[in-house]
């Protein structure tokens, strides 16, 4: 049996912004390029799951515009299974506005539209896929209430990715088998100003919360993590890149990690860990979110290096 990673959240509708910087308070910039694509957390994760081969579901809320109806569309032919995509009447698909610098970095305003309306109810509907998901992973886009209740069910791997970051969801990390944040949601989290200096203390906190594994991304130096049962922690290191455009890497990296952790279960969690890693460093590389995700590609021919912390 193929197993099955069902991903429970946001699909938005990304409007991109290129510019030579980001504008200050009050100012206005010229831009050289705009673009309309597939975006939001959750369908990014499930998208960069599907292109690695993944075998996944999708749970989301799309409203009743064109934007919906194409979106639906869109994931259908990629290969993810659309059974629990549903249109919301009356309601505007998510959007994100996205502005670019040349730099690589971003900054975005996210209206959730349709995300909001993602409900217990839809959980309840699509019970029996959540249980059997061998990989459930979940995100802070849609109503916190809705993803603590399918994480209540699944009996699989359990992966949140808390963003955007928010400190108030104490309640789902004891069911968490993984929790994934980047350096700024672990800040909020932890209280903490983390960065690899006190990435330790930080591990050590975020794992009395209940999670099994806590991972903290730190863009280009790679990733932090520990876990109850290998406590040590180990700091795995990516290749150096120039980025293009980083909107959308975690969610490479999350959706890497999910699809290895259930299609390369040999492998130890620094090489699983290091290849999504890989995964979101290509990313980075090419302007977009899911237009920039590596397909059908395997970084296992290779160690990956990591650090004792
Ligand atoms: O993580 C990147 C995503 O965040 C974008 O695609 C945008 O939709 C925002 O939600
Ligand atoms: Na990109």
């Amino acid at each position: 049996l193929v197993p099955k990673i069902v991903v429970l959240g946001s699909c938005s509708v990304d409007f991109t912004t290129y510019a030579p910087r980001l504008p200050k308070p009050g100012e206005t910039i010229i831009g050289s390029k705009f673009t309309t694509s597939y975006g939001g957390k959750g369908a990014n994760q499930c998208v960069a799951a599907t292109k690695l081969g993944g075998n996944t579901s999708m749970i989301c809320r799309l409203g009743d515009d064109r934007w919906g109806t194409q979106y639906k569309q869109y994931l259908k032919d990629i290969g993810v299974d659309v059974t629990y995509v549903h249109i919301t009447p009356k309601i505007t698909t998510g959007i994100a506005q996205i502005s670019v610098a040349e730099s690589g970095e971003n900054q975005i305003v996210i209206v959730p539209g349709s995300n909001g309306y993602l409900s217990k109810l839809d959980v309840k509907e699509s019970a029996d896929l959540i249980k059997s998901a061998d990989v459930l992973i979940g995100q802070l886009e849609t109503p916190f209430e809705t993803t603590l209740e399918a994480f209540k069910l699944n009996k699989g791997i359990k992966l949140l990715n808390a963003a955007p970051a928010r400190e108030d969801i104490e309640e789902i990390l004891p069911y968490c088998s993984i929790l994934c944040v980047n350096e700024s949601e672990a800040s909020i989290l932890t209280k903490l100003d983390v960065d690899i200096s006190n990435a330790v203390t930080a591990l050590e906190k975020l794992l009395e919360t209940g999670c099994d594994t806590v991972i903290i991304t730190l863009g280009e130096k790679g990733a932090v993590y520990s876990s109850k049962h290998e406590p040590t922690p180990l700091h795995v290191l990516c290749d150096p890149v120039t980025p293009v455009d980083t909107t959308g890497a975690g969610d490479a990296f999350v959706g890497a990690l999910a699809t290895f952790l259930v299609t390369q279960k040999n492998y130890s969690l620094h090489q699983i860990i290091g290849a999504a890693c890989e995964v979101a460093t290509i990313s980075v590389t090419k302007e977009g979110t899911q237009t920039s995700y590596p397909t059908k590609l395997n970084p296992f021919n290779k160690e990956f290096k990591y650090l004792y912390l």
